[in-house]
């Protein structure tokens, strides 16, 4: 498991950020510790995920690309916004990023943490860098209706499904509301990976005809994955718990406004969010002093909902760039430099 440069270079970055003291680690030692050592130093899992380590430590790397993926889609979607997916772990090492309120953002984090570790896993059986899985060839020799035919690798979606589940909810308890709430909002995300797959096709035939066609099943890019979320983030819904805990231990969640059951299309959250204007930690707000905001913007970032009406900072540079550049025989390119006066704001 350890054959690849690629992969123990991974195991040791995992290991500086998930790990206390693992600067004491020269890369070298790393490859030697084996993963027995390494997945006992991991903080923040679970018995039942450390085992999953210990068995199939190279899907370790992969399930935390796909908690990176997620949280740079989750930085890029919520750029301009007051809360811009900095998130304050709790005091508890945790291995997956969340929120310390059960609020929409945490309910965000977990879907979208959850459908990266999907695609991250799906993505490594296409590419053969998992043992225990590869392409899903299974529908290879189906002709379909309309005269093409199914071939090629296809992405095992039911794989990625299936153990980003095992691992990703081995982390919360079903026995309390935020549990619960985290439960659902995981198998939101992975639900918008699974239904959001694409089809690709080749064709075949002389000279370019497309006399047969080959098809397989591709991932989404994971921008869509980021984009439908964000929207199910605007439109979530809060819900409560409710049942009696002394007949049945089981609890379960309703909708606060229609008294359902909530669908898994909808991401759903217990709390209402603060206003992200000010710092306050146990809320996880960081606030919105110093931060970048745009004075003509009609989005988020617009300097009076950026800096909650502070006011803001304004800053003159001049931003200077190579620009009217031309290639001169032989071999060089010659530019010349442009400048401009700009103005930044930051929000006080
Ligand atoms: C995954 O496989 C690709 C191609 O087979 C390889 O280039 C890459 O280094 C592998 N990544 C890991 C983490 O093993
Ligand atoms: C995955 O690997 C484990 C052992 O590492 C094995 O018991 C299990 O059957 C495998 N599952 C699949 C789907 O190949
Ligand atoms: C995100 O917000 C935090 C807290 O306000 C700030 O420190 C950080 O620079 C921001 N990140 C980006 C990329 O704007
Ligand atoms: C500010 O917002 C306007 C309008 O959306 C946009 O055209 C402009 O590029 C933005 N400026 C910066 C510095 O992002």
């Amino acid at each position: 498991m350890f054959s690849t440069s690629a992969s123990v270079l991974l195991w040791y970055i995992l290991l500086i950020h998930v790990s206390e003291k693992a600067d004491h680690f020269a890369l070298s030692q790393v490859v030697a510790l084996g993963p027995d050592v390494i997945c006992n130093r991991i903080l923040g899992l679970y018995p039942r995920q450390r085992n999953i380590c210990r068995e199939r430590p190279e899907s370790i790397v992969t399930i935390w690309e796909g908690i990176e993926k997620g949280m740079r889609e989750c930085r890029y979607q919520f750029q301009k916004h007051r809360w811009n997916c900095t998130y304050v772990p709790a005091q508890e090492p945790q291995f997956f990023p969340d929120m310390p309120k059960a609020t929409r953002e945490s309910a965000y984090i977990r879907a979208i943490t959850s459908a990266g570790v999907t695609h991250a896993i799906t993505q490594a059986c296409s590419r053969g860098n998992l043992t225990n899985c590869s392409c899903d060839r299974s529908k290879n020799t189906a002709i379909t209706e309309d005269g093409w035919q199914w071939g090629g690798c296809s992405a095992d979606i039911e794989y990625g499904l299936k153990f980003s589940e095992l691992f990703v909810d081995a982390s919360h308890a079903r026995d309390n509301a935020k549990g619960l709430m985290n439960l659902h909002n995981n198998e939101v995300g992975r639900k918008v990976v699974a239904e959001n797959m694409e089809r690709e096709c080749k064709c075949h035939g002389v000279s370019g005809s497309c006399t047969t066609q080959t098809c397989w099943t591709t991932l989404p890019q994971f921008r869509n994955v980021g984009d439908i979320l964000k929207r199910k983030y605007e439109f979530s819904y809060q819900v409560e718990q409710v049942g009696r805990r002394s007949k049945s231990r089981k609890i379960i969640l309703k909708a606060t406004l229609t008294n359902k059951k909530p669908k898994h299309s909808h991401l759903v959250y217990i709390e209402q969010s603060p206003t992200y204007c000010d710092y306050n930690l146990e809320s996880g707000s960081l606030g919105t002093v110093g931060r970048r905001c745009n004075q003509t913007s009609s989005e988020n970032d617009y300097c009076e909902l950026m800096c909650c009406g502070r006011g803001y900072n304004t800053h003159q540079y001049d931003r200077t760039w190579q620009c009217n550049c031309k290639f001169v025989w032989c071999c060089d390119v010659k530019c010349n430099m442009c400048s401009e006066n700009t103005e930044e704001y930051t929000c006080k």
